[in-house]
């Protein structure tokens, strides 16, 4: 698997459970449940993300654009997810926010699937997109296991 698959797989996770998300109303046991889902795996794949893709190409003159720009964005899904986390469940408010959420992470995905990843293919060896797989890979699954509140600010 190369550095490419590997990061989809996750992307797969996070449209389905944006869709989800949506569809939940009021502070109910299954908003709860696909909040936390959904931040989980959003802060796992970013971590990943951005220690085994975006940092290695901001090392490239030719990939330091990309790399600001998909920076940029996952600041911003990052400061809607804190909006969510001090917004009451229950609020009507609630949903806009995910709302726009889902939309932030829709439009990040698409323009990650199709245009950084080709523009980082070009950039990275063969030998690099086997290597940060295996290392994205690790980063994902320990993440996984831990709430993102838990790291030190
Ligand atoms: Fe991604
Ligand atoms: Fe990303």
């Amino acid at each position: 698997m190369n550095i490419f698959e590997a990061l989809r797989q996750s992307h797969e996770k996070q449209r389905d459970l944006a869709e989800k998300l949506l569809k939940t109303s009021g502070d109910t046991p299954d908003r709860r449940n696909l909040f936390d889902l959904l931040k989980n795996e959003l802060f796992a794949h970013a971590v990943g993300e951005d220690r085994y893709l975006y940092i290695p190409l901001m090392m490239t003159d030719s990939g330091l654009n990309i790399t600001r720009h998909a920076l940029a964005e996952h600041h911003k899904m990052d400061e809607l997810l804190e909006q969510l986390t001090e917004t009451e469940f229950s609020n009507p408010g609630w949903l806009a926010i995910a709302k726009k959420l889902s939309e932030t992470v829709h439009h990040h995905l698409k323009e990650e699937e199709h245009g950084f990843f080709q523009q980082a293919g070009k950039i990275l060896s063969a030998d690099q997109k086997m290597s940060l797989a295996q290392q994205y890979l690790a980063e994902y699954e320990k993440y996984k296991q831990k709430e993102k509140d838990s790291l030190v600010e």
